[in-house]
C-alpha cells in the first residue's frame, strides 16, 4: 500500500524524506514522488515510476533545496503506474501538492463536479481531485487552507492520509486521516509525518497517531494543532515507542507472513467495499457488468493460473459452475500454454495471478488472446503485466502481499470470484434469491468472522508444536474444501519443508489410505456442508488405522470432536464460502510449524514471490 513521509524542521528535507521512502519500500509501491518547498516558498515537485532510486537518479541537478516536504511511494489503486499518476498531485494553479494513502469512493461525482467548476486533470487518480476540491473551496469561499482542507474532507467518501504544501510557504504542512495510518514524530523544533514510525524512527521516540477524521497543522516554531472535521479543537497525545526498525516494518509482527494473515478482516473488507451494497446486498463488480454479454453467451469459463492461484481458480470454478451452470476447466496455465489447447471465440479465459506478473499465467493469456476468446484477469497488483495484457478484470485491493507464502490473496482470489458468480449467477437467473441474498449476506459478514477464526491463533500455536516431529502430512477436503486442502498442503510444504499433500477425502480409499499410520497426521475439513457425514466416515477410517487427526470443524460440532485428536473451531459461513474461513487455520498451522522448525517464513529456500522466469 501507499506510503507517505514528510518533515518540517531545520535538516535538509529531500536526503530525509528519501531515506524515509526507502524504509517504506517494504509495503509495496510502484512509483515515488517528492515536493519541497525552498526557502524562498518555491515549490518543487519531482514524481518517477519504478523504485525510489529511480526518483533519487532523476533528482540530480535539480533544485531540491529546502526543509519542509512530503514524499509518497504509491501502490496503485486508480490508475495505473506511471508519471502521471504518481505523488505528489499538484491543483490546478500549482500552488497547491498533496500525497494520499487510501481510496476515495465518491472521487468521481467530486470529480465530474469540479470539471464543471472548470477544472481539468491530468491523472485517473481519485488524489488529484481531492488537491483540487481544497483549491476549489480556498479560492470559492476565501478561507484559510486548513478551513478547506476541514471542508473538502467533509465531502470525501473512503479512506484518506494525506499531506499537503503549498507554494509561499515553508513553514506549515498540513495533513489528515481517515482509516489509513499516519503518524507524527515530534523532534526538537522539528516535525516528522509517515505512515508509520519505521521510517522516522531514527530521529525520534515520541509520537502523535492521528485520529481518524483529523487533521493535523504542522507549523515551523508552533505547537502541534489538531482539529476535527467538526471543527473541535483535537487532544494532543504523545506516545513513547520503544521498538526496532525491523519489527515496525511488520507492524509489530515477527514476519510479513503472520502480519499478513491477521489483516485478512481488513483486506476482505477492502475487497467488497464499494462492490456489495451494505443494505440491500446487491453485488456489482464493473469489470463483470461491462462484458455482462461475454458471460452470458460464454460456452466455456477456463481459469488459468498457478500455485495458490490454481487452488483459488478451482473454488472459482466450483462457484461459478455451482451458480451459473457455465461449464469450466480450471487449468495449470503452465500445461496449458505447451498443449495446444482447443479455444472457442466464445470462451472466456479467467487468469487469476497475485503478483500479475507470472510468465506461466503471462504466456497462457496471451495464447487465449491470440485464440480470441475473452480475457478477465483476476490481479492484486494494479497495472502489473497480467491485468493490463486482459480484455477487463477485477483487482482484489489486499494490498502488497509480502510474504512469499500466499495467504490474503487466496482469501481475496476466492472473495472476488463468488461475487462474480453472484453477479453473472443472477442476470443469468442460476441463482435463486434466498441463495443470493445468504451469500452475498455472507460475504459481507465475513470479517467479522475472519476476526472470530483469527482467535484460534494461540491454540493452533500450541498445536503446531506437537506436529513439528512429522515428515509428511495428508489434506483432506470435499467439495468446496477439496482445493482448499490442496492450499492447506501447500502452505505447510512451501515454508516448513514437511511433505504434504492435499487430497479428496473420498479418494483416500483407492490407494492413499495405505499411508496412514501415527507418524503421518491427517488434517480433515470437516465443516458442516452436504457431504459432512461421508466426511465423519473418512475420519472413522483413518482413526481406525491408527492416524492421529487434526479436523477443521464449524463451532458446537459435537461429532467430530468425539474422534478427532484435536479440533479447531471456526465460525459457521455459507458452504460456497468456507474455504475463505477454513484456510484461516490452515494458515497459521503451517506458519507456526515452520517457525518451531526455525525456517526463514518470509523467504523459504528456493522459492521467489513472483515466478516471472519459466
Ligand atoms: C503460493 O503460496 C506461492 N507463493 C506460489 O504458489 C504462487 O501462488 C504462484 O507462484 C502464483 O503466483 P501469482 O499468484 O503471483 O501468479
Amino acid at each position: 500500500m501507499c506510503g507517505i513521509v514528510g518533515y518540517l524542521g531545520s535538516r535538509d528535507a529531500a536526503s530525509l524524506l528519501l531515506k524515509g521512502l526507502h524504509r517504506l519500500e517494504y509495503r509495496g509501491y510502484d512509483s515515488a514522488g517528492i515536493a519541497l518547498v525552498s526557502p524562498a516558498g518555491k515549490l518543487n515537485v519531482y514524481k518517477c515510476c519504478g523504485k525510489v532510486s529511480n526518483l533519487e537518479e532523476f533528482l540530480d541537478g535539480k533544485d531540491i533545496s529546502g526543509t519542509t516536504g512530503i514524499a509518497h511511494t504509491r501502490w496503485a489503486t486508480h490508475g495505473v503506474p506511471d508519471n502521471t499518476n504518481a505523488h505528489p498531485h499538484l491543483s490546478q494553479s500549482g500552488r497547491l501538492a498533496l500525497v494520499h494513502n487510501g481510496i476515495i469512493e465518491n472521487y468521481r461525482i467530486l470529480k465530474d463536479a469540479l470539471t464543471e467548476s472548470g477544472f481539468s486533470f491530468k491523472s485517473d487518480t481519485d488524489s488529484e481531485v481531492l488537491v483540487n476540491l481544497i483549491e476549489y473551496i480556498r479560492d470559492s469561499s476565501g478561507c484559510d487552507l486548513t478551513e478547506a482542507v476541514r471542508l473538502a474532507l467533509r465531502k470525501v467518501i473512503g479512506a484518506y492520509a494525506i499531506a499537503l504544501v503549498e507554494t509561499g510557504n515553508p513553514d506549515r504542512i498540513i495533513a489528515a486521516r481517515k482509516s489509513s495510518p499516519l503518524v507524527i514524530g515530534l523532534g526538537k523544533d522539528e516535525y516528522f509525518l509517515c505512515s508509520d514510525a519505521a521510517s522516522i524512527i531514527e530521529y525520534t521516540n515520541d509520537f502523535v497517531y492521528v485520529n481518524d477524521e483529523e487533521i493535523a497543522i504542522l507549523e515551523r516554531g508552533k505547537q502541534l494543532r489538531t482539529v476535527t472535521l467538526d471543527n473541535e479543537e483535537g487532544h494532543i497525545d504523545i506516545r513513547k515507542l520503544e521498538l526496532s526498525i525491523s519489527q515496525l516494518e511488520k507492524g509489530g509482527y515477527p514476519h510479513f507472513m503472520l502480519k499478513e494473515i491477521h489483516e485478512q478482516p481488513r483486506t476482505i473488507n477492502d475487497c467488497i467495499r464499494g462492490r456489495i451494497n451494505q443494505a440491500t446486498g446487491e453485488v456489482s463488480l464493473t469489470g463483470v457488468l461491462d462484458n455482462m454479454d461475454r458471460f452470458l453467451n460464454a460456452r466455456r469459463i477456463i481459469f488459468v493460473a498457478c500455485g495458490t492461484s490454481w487452488h483459488a481458480s478451482l473454488i472459482g470454478g466450483y462457484l461459478i459452475e455451482s451458480l451459473c451452470r457455465i461449464p469450466v476447466d480450471v487449468e495449470y496455465a503452465s500445461e496449458f500454454r505447451y498443449r495446444n489447447p482447443v479455444i472457442y471465440k466464445d470462451d472466456i479465459v479467467v487468469a487469476v495471478s497475485q503478483s500479475g506478473e507470472t510468465a506461466d499465467t503471462l504466456a497462457a493469456v496471451s495464447l487465449a488472446c491470440k485464440a480470441g476468446a475473452f480475457v478477465f484477469g483476476i490481479c492484486n497488483a494494479v497495472g502489473s503485466s497480467i491485468a493490463r495484457a486482459t480484455d477487463s478484470g477485477a483487482y482484489i485491493h489486499v494490498g502488497p502481499e509480502i510474504g512469499v507464502a500466499s495467504t490474503k490473496a487466496f482469501t481475496g482470489q476466492v472473495t472476488v470470484m463468488a461475487m462474480m458468480a453472484l453477479v453473472i449467477g443472477r442476470r443469468k437467473g442460476t441463482v435463486s434469491n434466498e441463495d443470493y441474498d445468504i451469500i452475498s449476506r455472507g460475504l459481507l459478514e465475513l470479517p467479522e468472522k475472519m476476526k472470530e477464526v483469527l482467535k484460534v491463533s494461540e491454540r493452533i500455536a500450541d498445536l503446531a508444536k506437537i506436529f513439528t516431529y512429522a515428515h509428511n502430512f495428508i489434506y483432506l477436503g470435499r467439495g468446496y474444501n477439496y482445493p482448499t486442502a490442496l492450499e492447506g498442503a501447500l502452505k505447510l510444504k512451501e515454508i516448513s519443508y514437511i511433505h504434504a499433500e492435499g487430497y479428496p477425502a473420498a479418494e483416500m480409499k483407492h490407494g492413499a489410505i495405505a499411508l496412514i499410520d501415527a507418524e503421518m497426521p491427517t488434517v480433515v475439513i470437516a465443516t458442516r456442508d452436504h457431504t459432512y457425514d461421508k466426511t465423519v466416515s473418512n475420519i472413522e477410517e483413518i482413526r481406525s488405522r491408527g492416524g492421529r487427526i487434526i479436523a477443521i470443524v464449524e463451532q458446537g460440532d459435537d461429532k467430530v470432536s468425539r474422534i478427532a485428536d484435536h479440533c479447531i473451531e471456526v465460525p459457521p459461513v455459507p458452504e460456497c464460502l468456507s474455504p475463505i474461513i477454513v484456510s484461516v487455520p490452515l494458515q497459521l498451522l503451517a506458519y507456526y510449524i515452520a517457525v518451531y522448525k526455525g525456517r526463514d517464513v518470509d523467504q523459504p529456500r528456493n522459492l521467489a514471490k513472483s515466478v516471472t522466469v519459466e
